[in-house]
């Protein structure tokens, strides 16, 4: 069975076009599923760097893809990286690039890696575990309004005052059950049709602890760097405060400046260097939606270097 299905698959092999000799990057490896996918396609003699900043990931996925040998590379980092990370592997102007964002179903379910609220776990969060900096550190250190303020920008919960003065209140708080408390002293318990009341704060603090809409940004950046002329950099992501980074770099990135109206000089950097193939992101068709409810928020967006 597979510990995380890869969400868009088709529309991904479609758009990045791997076929035999192809050089990829996969620079969000997970369980390896669309890695897998590139490599089929690529036989023979195509290479493929996957990176991930997860080791055990990367552990396991080093396993499940013996069999493609020395055609896969493997690489322990933030994606933000890419550009030095392709210099050193020998992947500069790569055919193609892929980043499916976010955490892996294996991270939600292993519950010592503290992501999920519906399993009791150390308030951890970490994607990459040699990082000092904790969810625990977030919530039993930062002021009131540090909290506050991560868990309205990143998880973009409007009640964020009050939980996170009841975060306060309750410190120091060990697991991911007392944070589940502390934010149900104010919300009240889970209601039915409704997300869990404690989806943005958890989201809030993970976007946080891991720095992930900076990495997002200077990896769309690196990635167009180091993709050849007609290659092309797919992203999936699966909220929309990570859609829109995705979207305004893109159109920067197409020479659309996207400074605040009245500025007497550009300060967004636009110049034109991509196409932008979708429009509108793709979404995963009802099948897909219904096979794996984890796919429901995804959305996938593609630029092509001109
Ligand atoms: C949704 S999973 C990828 C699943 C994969 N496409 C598959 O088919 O199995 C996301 C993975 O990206 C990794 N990741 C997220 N942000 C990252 C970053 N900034 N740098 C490196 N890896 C990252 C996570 O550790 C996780 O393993």
């Amino acid at each position: 069975m597979l510990r995380h299905t890869p969400v868009l698959l088709d529309e991904v092999l479609q758009f990045l076009e791997p076929g035999p000799g192809g050089r990829f990057i996969d620079a969000t490896l997970g369980a390896g599923g669309h890695s897998r996918a590139i490599l089929e396609r690529t036989a023979p003699g195509g290479l493929l760097l996957a990176i991930d900043q997860d080791e055990p990931a990367l552990a396991q996925a080093r396993q499940d893809l013996a069999s493609f040998g020395s055609r896969v590379l493997f690489a322990h980092s933030n994606f933000r990286e890419i550009a030095s990370l392709a210099a050193e592997h020998g992947f500069l102007q790569s055919d193609g690039v892929l980043a499916d964002i976010g955490i892996s179903s294996m991270m939600v379910d292993d519950p010592s890696r503290g992501f999920s609220f519906m399993r009791e776990g150390p308030l951890d969060m970490r994607m990459d575990r040699t990082q000092s900096l904790t969810a625990a550190d977030v919530v039993n250190s930062y002021s009131e309004k540090e909290v506050a303020d991560i868990i309205y920008n990143y998880g973009e919960e409007r009640r964020s005052r009050p939980i996170a003065r009841s975060i306060v209140r309750s410190r120091p708080l060990q697991s991911t059950t007392d944070l589940v408390r502390s934010i149900e002293r104010v919300t009240g318990g889970p209601r039915h049709g409704h997300i869990h009341p404690a989806t943005r704060t958890f989201q809030g603090l993970r976007i946080y602890v891991n720095d992930e809409l900076k990495s997002l940004e200077e990896f769309l950046d690196s990635s167009m760097s180091i993709v050849r002329s007609g290659g092309r950099v797919v992203v999936i992501t699966f909220h929309s405060l990570e859609d829109r980074i995705v979207k305004r770099a893109f159109r920067r990135l197409e020479g659309e400046c996207i400074c605040p109206p009245g500025l007497p000089v550009c300060g967004c950097g636009a110049r034109e260097i991509v196409k932008v193939l979708t429009r509108r992101p793709q979404t995963p068709a009802a099948l897909e939606q219904e096979k794996n409810p984890r796919s429901r928020s995804a959305k996938l967006r593609v630029a092509e270097k001109l």
